[in-house]
């Protein structure tokens, strides 16, 4: 369990001695290329070390610009922050693994990355399009690549040493079983939608059990009104501790013993959402009381992105 109460500086230890992953991460799907710049930048600034990217969310380039001026700017070193990329649905065939994972490195600038994810358990047709359909708007997947071959692809990057530690996300316990079973390199994190609105317990028990991480994505249930940051529980606990409903539950996240990704466009919020500090245990208990359910990303179910906007060509 989480020892300091002091979360900003919390680390968790990765298997296979793959380093630690800070606990506060920030996620950089954002839409703006110009605002990925500036909330990188900022969230640099606001003392965040652990950044969550994808191929998918086409902007690799910007947040690697950001990332190398603010690390040459406060005399951060490239060891001190944490990087993760994800491979995306149409790069699953084993042998668009490693080539997929070179050119995201290139858009980043880095010369390693910390941890690499399956983005999603779903093939896609393989191929420059990102999200391939046929003529009545349904996905085409891809049947002739199971994942399990893409996971012995990114074992091997492991082995090249590109990369220090590898894991999926968006994929459900059914799925992650088999994975886990099978692989010769166990996956250090498992990232998956999180919040008192769906607590995702089942999930976060097998990983407590087998040492793996949890990272919660959409920790403030993604901002949605209603939502979670308006629930009463979480908002009369905010003014009993004297803190915002956003860092009550971030503080909620980390004290379950995840790891979060959280998105802010302004300096004020990055702030804001690293200020984080443990709550008192009753509180803790009290949002594990709340029973409201809501999933609000579909992309488990299909692996198509339910927070990227989709974009239907003429
Ligand atoms: N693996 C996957 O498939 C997957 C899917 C989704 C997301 N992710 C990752 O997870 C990251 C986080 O997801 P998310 O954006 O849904 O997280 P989130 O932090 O739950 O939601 C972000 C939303 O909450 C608002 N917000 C941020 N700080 C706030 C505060 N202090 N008070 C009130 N509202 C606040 C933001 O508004 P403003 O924008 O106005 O600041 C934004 O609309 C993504 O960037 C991405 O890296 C992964």
């Amino acid at each position: 369990m989480i020892e300091s109460s002091d979360f900003r500086t919390t680390r968790i230890p990765l298997n296979h001695g793959a380093g630690q992953i800070p606990a506060l991460g920030f996620g950089t799907l954002i839409a703006d290329a110009a605002k990925t710049i500036s909330a990188t930048t900022d969230a640099l600034e606001a003392g965040f070390r652990h950044f969550d990217c994808a191929e998918r969310y086409k902007n690799e380039r910007e947040v690697g610009e950001a990332l190398q001026a603010g690390l040459a700017a406060g005399g951060i070193g490239r060891e001190d922050i944490f990087v993760t990329t994800k491979l995306w649905n149409t790069n699953h065939r084993p042998e668009r693994v490693e080539p997929a994972f070179e050119a995201s490195l290139d858009r980043l600038g880095l010369s390693y990355l910390d941890l690499y994810l399956i983005h999603t358990p779903f093939a896609f047709q393989p191929g420059e399009e990102h999200d391939p359909r046929d003529e009545n708007g349904n996905v085409l997947y891809d049947r002739d690549v199971t994942l399990l071959d893409t996971w012995r692809a990114m074992e091997s990057l492991l082995d090249h040493g590109r990369c220090r530690a590898i894991g999926l996300s968006d994929i459900s316990l059914n799925e992650l079983l088999p994975i886990y079973e099978s692989a010769r390199i166990k996956p250090a994190v498992v990232q998956v939608e999180a919040h008192p609105y769906l607590p995702e317990t089942e999930i976060l028990e097998f990983c407590r059990e087998k040492g793996i991480v949890l990272l919660a994505f959409a920790p403030l249930g993604h901002g949605a009104r209603p939502g979670p940051l308006e629930d009463p529980v979480v908002l009369a606990i905010a003014a009993q501790v004297g803190k915002t409903p956003a860092q009550v539950m971030l503080a909620w996240a980390v004290q379950r013993g995840t790891a979060l990704l959280t998105t802010a466009r302004t300096a004020d919020r990055a702030r804001e959402n690293f200020n984080i500090s443990a709550l008192p245990e009753n509180a803790f208990d009290e949002i594990n009381r709340i029973q409201t359910r809501q999933r609000l990303n579909d992309v488990v179910k299909t692996g198509s992105p339910g927070f990227i906007p989709r974009v239907i060509s003429a």
